[in-house]
């Protein structure tokens, strides 16, 4: 088995935690998003699909260390929200993609410059190409967008059907501002192949 096999089809990803609270996310895919906040210094991070919280405390937590005012949130949406509190986020519990939540999500992303967006909720095609509608302009230029799970379909979850690669490879080519950074995957052992992309422009 390689890497990436013995990562998901031994559970690992399952198991991983991080400050004691389960993160679905391989340890490569954790160093790349620290690395990009790091270098990049986002104010405010989206993340749809935050399950147990582990993988949100875990940006939260890395931004604070860039942003030394303290004037930075990490906000998480997911149609069922941990039931402990993951300390200094803001949590919003629906549906990603509905009415409520997007303006609550717009309403709390005005006040900052700086804006990150990793989508990891509903996997379906057509769910993750609608967050892309909404959610992608959003960020803000130099700022990365990573699609979660573009994995599924094509190194794991060979029965899934059309995911979060397919919504990519469909939304991608209408918006040149956004390029793919494959640097964030250099490790090999990543879960999310071609999901790492950088804004570098504004939209047409
Ligand atoms: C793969 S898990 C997220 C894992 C998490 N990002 C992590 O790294 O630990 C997907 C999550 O998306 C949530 N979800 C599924 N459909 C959703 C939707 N339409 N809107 C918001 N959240 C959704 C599920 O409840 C689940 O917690």
């Amino acid at each position: 088995m390689g890497a990436f096999d013995e990562w998901h089809k031994g559970g690992s990803w399952m198991t991983t935690k991080y400050r004691g609270k389960f993160c679905q996310q391989s340890p490569c895919d954790l160093w790349s998003i620290q690395e990009i906040i790091h270098e990049t210094k986002p104010q405010c991070i989206v993340y749809t699909g935050i399950a147990d919280g582990g993988s949100l405390l875990f940006v939260s937590d890395e931004m604070r260390m860039v942003n030394h005012d303290g004037n930075c949130i990490a906000i998480g949406v997911d149609k069922v929200i941990p039931a402990e509190p993951v300390n200094g986020t803001l949590m919003l519990k629906g549906d990603s993609v509905s009415d409520e939540v997007y303006m609550q999500i717009l309403d709390w992303t005005k006040p900052y410059e700086r804006v990150m967006l990793i989508l990891d909720s509903d996997h379906k095609k057509g769910h993750v190409r609608h967050e892309l509608e909404l959610y992608a302009p959003l960020v803000t230029v130099g700022q990365y967008l990573i699609v979660e799970d573009t994995c599924i379909g094509h190194t794991a979850c060979m029965d899934f059907g059309p995911g979060p690669n397919e919504a990519l490879q469909d939304w991608l080519p209408g918006h040149p501002e956004f390029k793919v950074d494959n640097t964030r995957t250099r490790w090999g052992l990543t879960q999310h192949p071609g999901g790492y992309l950088k804004k570098v422009g504004h939209a047409n």
